[in-house]
């Protein structure tokens, strides 16, 4: 849900998040960033010391599917953040973290900054695709193959001993 504020936010067909009129958004927008950050590690953490899902049945196609797109949401969970974060500093502009502008004294290199910014702008798009992807499966699952997978993601589902 913070993902898709976050998206749904930076989205407007007459602004850029850095115009003045913006203002009030691109400060949201980068909130709700920050707090997509913190959760992700802190289900990391959680990950560390919880028991995963137990293994479902499925085709090794299937399988290793699940797996690469487990692993491309974690790192796009972090590294739209962190591009974000890095590309503002390296642009000489202050971040607004959780309300306050936060600036950090690196050397400014506003081209690399904003190339920097470009790759954030891909990789937040990529991430709605890839989510909707997630779920499409989930749906599948479901609904077609009627197995265990989604009910084995859903709290209260079986877990590894
Ligand atoms: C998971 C969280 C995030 C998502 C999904 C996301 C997504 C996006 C997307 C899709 C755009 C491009 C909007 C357009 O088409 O113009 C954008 C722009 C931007 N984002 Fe994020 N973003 C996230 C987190 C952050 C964070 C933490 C910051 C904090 C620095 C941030 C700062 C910005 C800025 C400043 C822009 C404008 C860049 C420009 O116009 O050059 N975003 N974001």
């Amino acid at each position: 849900m913070l993902v898709l504020a976050a998206y749904v936010l930076s989205k407007g067909d007459s602004y850029s998040l850095y115009s003045a009129a913006a203002d009030g958004l691109r400060r949201i927008h980068e909130t709700l960033g920050a707090l997509v950050f913190i959760v992700v590690v802190l289900r990391l953490l959680w990950r560390l010391i919880d028991s995963a899902p137990a293994k479902q049945p499925m085709s090794r196609w299937m399988a290793t599917a699940a797996k690469f797109v487990q692993f491309a949401l974690y790192a796009l969970l972090i590294a739209i953040p962190a591009t974000a974060v890095f590309g503002t500093w390296l642009e000489g502009i202050p971040v607004t973290l959780l309300g306050f502008d936060i600036a950090l004294q690196i050397a400014q290199a506003p081209g690399l900054g904003q190339l920097i910014m470009e790759i954030h702008i891909t990789l937040g798009n990529a991430i709605l695709w890839v989510a909707g992807v997630h779920t499409a499966a989930t749906v599948f699952h479901h609904f077609y193959l009627r197995d265990e997978v989604f009910r084995s993601m859903a709290p209260g589902g079986r877990r590894k001993s």
